[in-house]
C-alpha cells in the first residue's frame, strides 16, 4: 500500500529570515568546499588510489633468528630513531590538518593534510611492527641484559628527551607562522625523507626491509608533491622578513633531521658524550643485519644532494640557503638553533 506523506509547509517570516551570527574565527566552521588548485586534488585522488596495509608486508619473512642478537638491537635501536620522525607525523600533521580547516584553505589543501595523516600512521606501524618483531617489548619496554642492550635503551630515551623539546614548540608554532613558512619546514622533511628511502630501498638486502622502504618512499615523493604545488602558490608575494625565516627554518630542519638522515650536529641536541660513539656501534650492527643504512659518507653525500635541490627550490623564489658548514655548504649564517625553531617533520 502506497502511504502518501505530505510536505508540512515552508515558514517563511513576514518580518525576513533572521541572519545567523557569524562564527567567531579561526574555527572549522562554516563548512564549505572551495578548489583552488586542481593538482591538489589530483594527488589526494592518487593518494587514495594507492593506499597500502602495512599489516600485508611479509611480516613472517622477519625471522629473529636469521639475525645475531647484535643486528637485531642494531636494527630495532634504527627503527626507535626513525620513530622519533616519522612516528610523531601522524600527530604533527593531524594538528596541521585541524589548523588548515581552522584557517579555510581551499579544500584538497585540508585533504592533502589529511591523507599525508594517513601515510604517516602507516609509516608509524612500520617501525612500531619491525621493532615488536624483532626485539617484543621494544623500544623500552624490554629488560636489557647486555652493555649494547643497555647502551641502546638509553640512546633512545635521550633522543625521546629531545623528541619531547619541540613538540610544545611546534604546538604554537603553527599560529605564529604563516603557512608558507612552515611548509617550507614540511618540504625540506619529505625531501630529506624521500631521498632516506629511496637510498635505502636500494641498499637494503632484506626484502621486507626493502619493500617497506619503497612503499614508505613512494608516500613521501607524494608529500614532497604536495608541499611544492603549495608553495608555488604561496610563496609569490612572501615579505623579505619571512624569507629569512625560512632561512632559519632550513638551518633548523638540517640540524633536526641529521639524527636520521647523518648524524646529529652540535646544535639543539641534549645528548650525553657517548650517545654518538654508541649510536655509531648500533648503527652498524643495523647496517650488517641488511637494513640498508647508508655509510657515512654515503649518507653525507646522499644529504648534500639532497640539500643542493632545497637550495635550487628555494633559491628560484630569493630566499637564501643557510650555511650548512657540517657539509661544506656555504649559505647565511643564522646563528644559534634552539627547540624553539624546529618544526618536526617527515
Ligand atoms: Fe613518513
Ligand atoms: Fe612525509
Amino acid at each position: 500500500m502506497a502511504i502518501s506523506v505530505q510536505i508540512p509547509e515552508l515558514v517563511v517570516p513576514a518580518g525576513g529570515f533572521a541572519p545567523a551570527p557569524p562564527v567567531p574565527q579561526p574555527n572549522i566552521y562554516p563548512m564549505e568546499w572551495r578548489v583552488e588548485t586542481p593538482k591538489l586534488a589530483e594527488i589526494y585522488e592518487r593518494s587514495k588510489r594507492t593506499l597500502y596495509n602495512p599489516s600485508d608486508f611479509p611480516w613472517d619473512e622477519l625471522r629473529p633468528e636469521d639475525f645475531t642478537p647484535e643486528q637485531r638491537i642494531g636494527i630495532m635501536y634504527w627503527y626507535a630513531v626513525l620513530a622519533n620522525f616519522d612516528g610523531s607525523g601522524p600527530a604533527v600533521f593531524a594538528k596541521a590538518t585541524i589548523h588548515a580547516f581552522e584557517q579555510h584553505t581551499e579544500d584538497p589543501i585540508r585533504k592533502c593534510f589529511f591523507s599525508i595523516t594517513r601515510d604517516e600512521m602507516n609509516h608509524e606501524e612500520c617501525c612500531q611492527r619491525a621493532i615488536q618483531k624483532l626485539i617484543p617489548g621494544g623500544p623500552l619496554d624490554f629488560t636489557p641484559t647486555t652493555d649494547l642492550e643497555r647502551a641502546a635503551i638509553n640512546n633512545i630515551q635521550w633522543l625521546y628527551h629531545n623528541g619531547g623539546r619541540y613538540w610544545s614548540g611546534y604546538s604554537a608554532s603553527l599560529d605564529k607562522y604563516p603557512l608558507s613558512v612552515l611548509f617550507t619546514s614540511f618540504m625540506m622533511g619529505e625531501v630529506a625523507s624521500s631521498t632516506l628511502f629511496f637510498g635505502m630501498s636500494k641498499k637494503a638486502t632484506h626484502p621486507v626491509f626493502k619493500e617497506i622502504f619503497r612503499k614508505v618512499g613512494q608516500d613521501e615523493a607524494r608529500h614532497l608533491a604536495i608541499c611544492l604545488t603549495i608553495l608555488e602558490k604561496d610563496w609569490p608575494g612572501l615579505s623579505e622578513e619571512y624569507k629569512q625565516l625560512i632561512t632559519r627554518q632550513l638551518r633548523a630542519g638540517f640540524v633536526f633531521l641529521s639524527m636520521i638522515l647523518w648524524e646529529p650536529p652540535n646544535q639543539f641536541w641534549e645528548i650525553p658524550d657517548y650517545f654518538l660513539p654508541n649510536h655509531r656501534v648500533l648503527v652498524e650492527h643495523a647496517r650488517r643485519g641488511g637494513l640498508g643504512v647508508l655509510t657515512y659518507e654515503e649518507q653525507a653525500d646522499n644529504w648534500r644532494l639532497a640539500l643542493a635541490r632545497v637550495r635550487a627550490i628555494v633559491e628560484e623564489w630569493g630566499i637564501a640557503f643557510p650555511a650548512i658548514p657540517e657539509l661544506d655548504l656555504d649559505g647565511v649564517d643564522v646563528g644559534d638553533i634552539g627547540p624553539e625553531d624546529i618544526i618536526p617533520v617527515f
